[in-house]
């Protein structure tokens, strides 16, 4: 996710305004549309918490867009919310039973979208292969955590990092000692 240096993903009220910022790094690299096209085709699925996706709506419904494709978007909750294309499937229940069983057989590469909640227990249930994390140039003092509730230590391994020219940087790491 993109989040900010102080580790937000959005505002309480979940407002992401912020993510426009103004910086300017010029040592940096421009981001490249067709390296970012080329990555996302190797996307074979996405999942993302209830709160993510009524974000994703209402951008849609204020003519911004679906960011998905027609890639299969596993949407977890509990509520009945609305399901606004075929390629939309809610799930609710255990979320380890949910990847290992249905999604890893399925798909090479499962994108968590997020938010903090479903990062969080992603990270927790030793889910989670990569964090990929870009980091913006602003501070927002409170808000919604990149990550929800972790209950213990997650060594990482830095594996990449991109600085770009609007001083957001891009970090990949990769998780280690995950359980078993
Ligand atoms: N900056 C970024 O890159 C970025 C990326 C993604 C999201 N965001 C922002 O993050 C915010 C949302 O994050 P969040 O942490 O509040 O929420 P979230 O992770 O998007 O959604 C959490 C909700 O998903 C449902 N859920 C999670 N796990 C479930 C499971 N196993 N079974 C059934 N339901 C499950 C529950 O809601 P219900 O059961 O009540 O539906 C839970 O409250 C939004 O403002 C969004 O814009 C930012």
């Amino acid at each position: 996710m993109a989040a900010s240096l102080d580790g937000f993903i959005a505002r309480r009220d979940g407002r992401v305004d912020w993510l426009e910022t103004s910086d300017e790094y010029p040592a940096g690299v421009v981001m490249d549309e067709v390296f970012v096209e080329k990555f996302l085709e190797t996307i074979d699925c996405y999942v993302m918490g209830s709160r993510t996706y009524e974000t994703a709506l209402a951008f849609e419904a204020k003519g911004m867009g679906w960011s998905y494709g027609d890639k299969p978007t596993f949407v977890l909750t509990h509520r009945e919310l609305p399901r606004t294309r075929d390629s939309v499937e809610f799930h609710a229940g255990d979320l380890a039973r949910f990847v290992n069983d249905r999604l890893r057989p399925a798909f090479r590469s499962v994108w968590f979208v997020g938010g903090g909640v479903v990062a969080g227990d992603c990270l927790r249930l030793g889910l989670a292969d990569e964090v990929r994390y870009s980091m913006l140039p602003i501070l927002i003092g409170d808000g919604i955590p990149f990550f929800g509730k972790l209950d213990r230590d997650i060594a990482l391994h830095l594996a990449e990092a991109t600085t770009y020219k609007s001083g957001v940087v891009e970090l990949r790491y990769e998780v280690r000692g995950k359980p078993g």
